[in-house]
């Protein structure tokens, strides 16, 4: 029997070991109730940033997988990509069990969290359309405006000290019942699970475009995103954003097509 169930890993970390960058781990059987969901932490000096924390029924696992790095009143800060149940779902969850973390989300947002549930005690900071510099222990995090991809409040986040970039929606992939692998190797097969979800969900082309001028300013190793697999080393790095420039019509772009 093949294993489903995999441990977190580290996907990058500082000479010192001071800063780390961490997949936290999925269970494959997921697939079965939802989409397959990736989520991350960061940690500097003992201090905990958790990305995307994903639906309720993840929670356990995220939550037991944080636990491996960080303890749970050291998570000081919750980084929600955007509005989507996949996201945002366990909020309530995150709230009780991460009792010290600011949340950061898109001002788009705030004003639809409270229709999760109670919501008391929680400190919630709007990121500004423009982005927002985000500290974490003695390090700097960069929330970059990736609006309409596919959310119209969306934001990726680079991390300057192990040069990752969470990509959110935009790298997402859907595999096939029972494909699943944390690492892109193959990028021309891989490009075939990403195509449908890039065509579809992502907004439009300009978008697109105008989050690719951003992204080609910064030193970039891994690229990592909430669903499907990581884009590990700079080759791949660079073929998945050429891949993306050369994507052709996208979302409105297709509007015609799309309804028939
Ligand atoms: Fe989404
Ligand atoms: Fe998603």
């Amino acid at each position: 029997m093949s294993i489903r169930v995999h441990k977190p890993y580290v996907i990058a970390e500082s000479e010192d070991g001071s800063h780390k960058f961490v997949w936290l781990g999925i269970d494959e059987a997921d697939a079965e109730k939802g989409i397959l969901t990736n989520q991350y932490l960061i940690v500097d000096n003992g201090k905990g940033l958790l990305i995307d924390p994903g639906g309720y029924f993840v929670f356990e696992r995220v939550y037991k997988a944080v636990t491996e790095f960080v303890d749970p009143e050291n998570v000081v800060a919750v980084f929600y990509s955007h509005q989507d149940p996949d996201v945002v779902g366990s909020l309530n969850l995150v709230a009780e069990f991460f009792p010290g973390a600011t949340v950061y989300i898109s001002a788009l947002w705030t004003r639809f969290l409270p229709h999760l549930g109670v919501l008391e005690g929680i400190k919630i900071v709007e990121i500004p359309d423009r982005g927002l510099e985000i500290y974490l222990g003695h390090s700097k995090l960069v929330a970059i405006p990736a609006h309409f991809l596919h959310s119209p409040g969306n934001f990726t986040l680079y991390d300057p000290k192990v040069k990752v970039l969470f990509s959110g929606d935009i790298g997402a992939a859907v595999f096939p019942k029972g494909k699943w692998y944390l690492f892109v190797e193959n990028f021309e097969e891989h490009a075939k699970f990403m195509e449908p979800f890039h065509k579809r969900y992502l907004a439009s082309s300009k978008a697109l475009h105008a989050w690719l001028k951003k992204i080609e300013q910064l030193d970039i190793e891994v690229i990592a995103p909430q669903h499907g697999a990581i884009f590990a080393g700079k080759r791949l790095v660079e073929k998945f954003l050429a891949w993306l420039r050369n994507l052709g019509p996208i979302g409105v772009d297709n509007i015609d097509a799309i309804t028939g």
